[in-house]
């Protein structure tokens, strides 16, 4: 069975987005699921810029 999906929880952690770097290099479509209580949503944003999407605005602090 072939999967071209993956499901990341914590992907705008540290090791989550180099995950999410990394699947989205090898072709696979990415979700991400992620609270923010500890990432960042810039540790993601070269992966918002590969796929064209523009970073959503960070949570006040
Ligand atoms: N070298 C560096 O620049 C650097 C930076 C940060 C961390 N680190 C190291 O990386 C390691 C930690 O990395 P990590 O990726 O395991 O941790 P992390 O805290 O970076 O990532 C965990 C992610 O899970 C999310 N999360 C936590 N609980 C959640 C929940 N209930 N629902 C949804 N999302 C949730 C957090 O918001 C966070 O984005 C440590 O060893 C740390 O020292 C290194």
């Amino acid at each position: 069975m072939e999967f071209s999906k993956v499901l990341v929880t914590g992907g705008a952690g540290f090791m989550g987005s180099h995950v999410v770097d990394a699947l989205i290099e090898r072709g696979y479509e990415v979700v991400v699921i992620d609270n923010l209580s500890a990432g960042s949503l810039s540790f993601l944003e070269g992966a918002f810029r590969q796929q064209k999407i523009p970073l959503p605005p960070s949570r006040p602090a």
